[in-house]
């Protein structure tokens, strides 16, 4: 197909569809289009994410067949408001838009956040091909026009109409970035969309662009390793580890993690002393486990929050020589969760965020 009848067939799809597809952007950014395929934000839907699946299919709401969640795991749908409602129609695998999940039209046309109690609300500008962006010096693109005064994507946290806080019935705030509002100004993008190498766009040579894999806690952790530290310190008596994050929001957010800090001594080549802490949000009523949209209280939480030094402190004896090699670890979900809801063991794999080794 010739470049002419390609933008014609895509400004149609364009037209019938409230968002330009996904696929309509590859021609011009593969780069991006590449990344973006192996990101989150294209697996938020029920086909594609396990684990959003199944939790789906324990909520109540999906008796119902009322996919609420279509507001932030696939917002681009064409039968949104159908979508959301009791009335029977649910996630459809064939509907093109709502396999488009968190699309990319989406997300450069948020123009505001309105901020609300249970979530915030993105609002979409009426103009089906005006990008938000923040390349000030762009060139003109043939497909869309191009903004770059908004404030949001100025700001780096154009996320948070879907990311700030969700509350459930109860009021209770079940996973939030943004609990007491500390991170207003924390740029997200800084540290989850990291400048990489390779072009934006195949029309303009450029060094660099906005990685759009998103590094999160499901891949590319190796990108946020250096957001936080493990410190050792001996003493007399004993030895301290410290975990130092620089993180402006808790380690981990989503209800369903587990997270771990594994120390392990070694001493010539052998294992002799080790110990596994257990960083962890569990939400609740009358003190016991719920399903996030039952629970009325944060039974316990160890979770490392943000910016926190965690120093754990140990009276083993340590003798010169000895190797003390601690890791930060987690589960996208805790074993026994896991485990109720039917969750395949390759999508729960253990993930380890940093790991280091000191000698005594
Ligand atoms: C206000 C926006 C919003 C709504 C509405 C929403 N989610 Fe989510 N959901 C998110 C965000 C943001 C994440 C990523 C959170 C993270 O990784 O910390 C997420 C992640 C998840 C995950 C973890 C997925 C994984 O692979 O680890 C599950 C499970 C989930 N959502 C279930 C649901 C279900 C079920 C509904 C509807 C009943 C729903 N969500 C509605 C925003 C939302
Ligand atoms: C026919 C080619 C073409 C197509 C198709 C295309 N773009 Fe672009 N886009 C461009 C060019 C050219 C630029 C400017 C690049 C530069 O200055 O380096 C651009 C820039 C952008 C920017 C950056 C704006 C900024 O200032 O930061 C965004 C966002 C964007 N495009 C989104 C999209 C999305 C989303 C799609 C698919 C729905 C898409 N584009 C499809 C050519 C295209
Ligand atoms: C339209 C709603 C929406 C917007 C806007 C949005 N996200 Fe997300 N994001 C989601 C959902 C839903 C998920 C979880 C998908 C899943 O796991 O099923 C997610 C997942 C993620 C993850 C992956 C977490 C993991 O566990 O790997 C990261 C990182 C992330 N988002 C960062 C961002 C950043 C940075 C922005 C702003 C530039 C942003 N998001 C904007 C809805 C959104
Ligand atoms: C200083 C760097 C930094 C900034 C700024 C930052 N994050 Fe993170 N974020 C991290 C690190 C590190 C992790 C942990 C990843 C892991 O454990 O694999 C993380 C994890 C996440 C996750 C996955 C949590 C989960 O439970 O799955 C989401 C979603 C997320 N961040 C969204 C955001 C949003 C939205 C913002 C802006 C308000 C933001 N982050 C700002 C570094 C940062
Ligand atoms: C979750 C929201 C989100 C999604 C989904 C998303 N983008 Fe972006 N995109 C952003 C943000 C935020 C920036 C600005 C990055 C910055 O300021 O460094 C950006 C930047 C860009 C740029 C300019 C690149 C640069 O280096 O500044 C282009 C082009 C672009 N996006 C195209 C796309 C295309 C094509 C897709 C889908 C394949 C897509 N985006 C999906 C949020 C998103």
């Amino acid at each position: 197909m010739n470049k002419i009848a390609l933008l014609l067939v895509t400004a149609v799809f364009a037209f019938a569809a409230k968002f330009a597809p996904n696929s309509a952007c590859k021609e011009c950014h593969p780069l991006i289009y590449k990344e973006y395929q192996t990101s989150q934000h294209a697996h938020a839907t029920i086909y594609k994410d396990p684990i959003h699946k199944a939790v789906w299919e324990k909520n109540p709401l999906s008796k119902k067949n009322a996919y609420k969640c279509a507001k932030c795991h696939t917002p681009a749908a064409n039968n949104f408001k159908e979508l959301i409602a009791p009335n029977g129609i649910g996630p459809d695998p064939h509907n093109k838009t709502q396999n488009d999940a968190v699309a990319c039209a989406y997300c450069h046309r948020i123009k505001a956040i309105k901020e609300d109690l249970k979530t915030n609300h993105n609002i979409i500008s009426p103009t089906p091909k005006k990008y938000f962006g923040t390349l000030k010096d762009h060139i003109k693109s043939p497909f869309h026009q191009i903004d770059t005064s908004n404030s949001n994507f100025l700001q780096g946290n154009v996320c948070m109409g879907c990311h700030s806080h969700k509350r459930n019935k109860f009021g209770l705030n079940v996973c939030s970035t943004n609990e007491k509002r500390e991170i207003e100004n924390a740029n997200c993008v800084s540290c989850h969309m990291p400048k990489v190498k390779g072009s934006v766009s195949t029309l303009k040579k450029r060094s660099h662009h906005a990685f759009h894999g998103f590094a999160g806690a499901h891949r590319y952790q190796n990108m946020l390793a250096r957001y936080v530290d493990i410190e050792f310190l001996p003493h007399l008596k004993g030895f301290e580890i410290a975990i130092n994050s620089k993180i402006p929001h808790d380690l981990l957010l989503h209800p369903a993690r587990v997270a771990f800090v594994s120390i392990k001594v070694v001493r010539d080549n052998k294992p002799v002393w080790q110990k596994k802490e257990i960083l962890v949000r569990v939400l609740g009523a009358n003190g016991k486990p719920t399903p996030p949209w039952l629970a009325k209280e944060v039974v316990k939480d160890t979770m490392l929050k943000a910016n926190e030094k965690r120093v754990f402190k140990y009276d083993f004896q340590l003798q010169k020589g000895d190797k003390i090699v601690v890791a930060l670890g987690y589960k996208l979900v805790k074993p026994p969760l896991a485990k109720k809801l039917g969750i395949p063991s390759k999508a729960n794999k253990t993930a380890i965020l940093k790991k280091r080794a000191f000698t005594y």
